[in-house]
C-alpha cells in the first residue's frame, strides 16, 4: 500500500483587466495577426495597480478549498509556486496563509519561473506521500507583467496575470498507474542555459527587480526536446502509453510548442487543455488555470489521466501524471 496525493479541488482566480492584442499594438510595434500566428494569444489579464501576487493566489486558494467544502484550519501545508511575490521576503505563500486566518502547519513559495506548479506538486506531493501532510494546498500565482518591459515588444506582448490552485489529500492506495491522485512528478533544471531567459536584477545584485530578457527561438528548441523527455520519463515510470492519457494539461507558452508537443503523442488537440489564447504565459499559474478551467467546464472528469508539462527560466522544466 502507498499513500497517494489526491485532487479534491480546485480552483482559479483572472484579474479583472483584459488586455487585447489591440491595445497592446499601440504601445509597440507589433500587431495581432503576428502575435496570433507566432503564440496563438488573443488576449491576456492584468492585475490592477495595487493587486498583487497574494491577492490572486488567495482568490485561487478560497476557490480551491470551496470547491472541496473544506476550511483552511485541516490544511498542513501551503506550497505557493511564484516568481512575482509580494516582497523579497516573506513569501508569498506566507501571506495566503495569513488571509485565510490559518495559523498553524507551513507555507513557503517555490521558484522554479513556469515550471513552478510542476514543482510545487511535486514537493506537496513528497510530503503527503511521507506522511508529514494530509492536505496541502499548492497555489501557482504569478503578476508577471510587473517583470515586463513594456517597450519590449518581443517579450510584453508573450505574458499576463492570474492564479490557479488545487487541493491535495492523502489517501492509501495501491501503488498502480489505476490509483487515483498523483502518480508521478519528475522534475529537472540545467543552470547552463541561464542567458537564454532571465531577469535583469534582484534583491542580492541590484536591488532592483529586473525586467524579463529571452531568446525565443532557443527557449522554444529547447522546451520541445526537453518536455519531451520528461514526458516520456513520466510515462515509462508507470508503465502507461500515450494512448492511456486522456488529458494534457501544458503549460502554455506558446500554442506552437503545445501542438508539437500533442503531435509527438498523437493526441488530437480536443485531448488538450488550451487557454494559451486567452491567458497568455501566466508563468507558474499556467497549468492550475488550465486544469480548473477543464475541471469548470466539465472536460476532465473522475478517473482521468492527465499528464502535465512545463519549462522555464534555468532552465528548469518537469512533468506530473495525475489520475483524477
Ligand atoms: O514560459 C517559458 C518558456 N517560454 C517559451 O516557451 C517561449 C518560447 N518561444 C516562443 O514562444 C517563440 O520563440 C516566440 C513567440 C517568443 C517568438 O516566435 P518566433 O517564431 O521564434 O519569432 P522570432 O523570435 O524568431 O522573431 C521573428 C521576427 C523577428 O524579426 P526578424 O528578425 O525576422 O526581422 C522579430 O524581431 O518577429 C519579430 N518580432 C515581432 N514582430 C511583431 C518579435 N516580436 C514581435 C512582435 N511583433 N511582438
Amino acid at each position: 500500500m502507498v499513500m497517494r496525493s489526491r485532487v479534491i479541488g480546485s480552483g482559479a482566480y483572472l484579474p479583472a483587466r483584459v488586455v487585447t492584442n489591440a491595445e497592446l499594438s499601440q504601445r509597440v510595434e507589433t500587431d495581432d495577426e503576428w502575435i496570433r500566428q507566432r503564440t496563438g494569444i488573443r488576449q491576456r489579464h492584468i492585475a490592477a495597480e495595487g493587486e498583487f501576487t497574494s491577492a490572486l493566489g488567495l482568490k485561487a486558494a478560497e476557490a480551491a478549498l470551496g470547491s472541496a467544502g473544506v476550511k483552511a484550519d485541516s490544511l498542513d501545508l501551503i506550497v505557493c509556486a511564484t516568481t512575482t511575490p509580494d516582497e523579497t521576503f516573506p513569501a508569498t505563500a506566507t501571506r495566503i496563509q495569513h488571509k485565510l486566518g490559518m495559523r498553524h502547519g507551513a507555507a513557503f513559495d517555490v521558484q522554479a519561473v513556469c515550471s513552478g506548479f510542476v514543482y510545487a506538486l511535486a514537493v506537496a506531493d513528497n510530503f503527503i506521500r511521507l506522511g508529514q501532510a494530509k492536505r496541502a494546498l499548492v497555489i501557482g500565482a504569478e503578476t508577471f507583467s510587473r517583470i515586463l518591459d513594456w517597450n519590449d515588444r518581443t517579450t510584453c506582448v508573450l505574458f499576463g496575470d492570474g492564479a490557479g490552485a488545487v487541493l491535495l489529500e492523502g489517501a492509501p492506495a495501491n501503488g498502480a498507474a489505476s490509483d487515483r491522485g498523483v502518480l508521478s512528478t519528475h522534475i529537472y533544471s540545467d543552470g547552463e542555459h541561464h542567458d537564454a531567459l532571465y531577469v535583469d536584477g534582484g534583491p542580492g545584485s541590484t536591488r532592483t527587480t529586473g525586467v524579463v530578457h529571452m531568446e525565443g527561438r532557443e527557449v522554444f528548441k529547447h522546451a520541445v526536446i526537453k518536455m519531451a523527455e520528461a514526458i516520456d520519463k513520466a510515462l515509462e515510470t508507470n508503465g502507461l502509453t500515450p494512448g492511456d492519457v486522456d488529458w494534457m494539461v501544458p503549460h502554455q507558452a506558446n500554442l506552437r510548442i503545445i501542438e508539437a508537443m500533442a503531435k509527438r503523442l498523437n493526441l488530437p488537440m480536443d485531448q488538450v487543455i488550451v487557454t494559451v489564447d486567452r491567458h497568455a504565459n501566466t508563468s507558474a499559474a499556467s497549468i492550475p488555470l488550465a486544469l480548473n478551467q477543464g475541471v469548470t467546464d466539465g472536460r476532465i472528469k473522475q478517473g482521468d489521466l492527465l499528464l502535465l508539462e512545463a519549462m522555464g527560466g534555468g532552465f528548469t522544466w518537469g512533468s506530473a501524471l495525475i489520475r483524477w
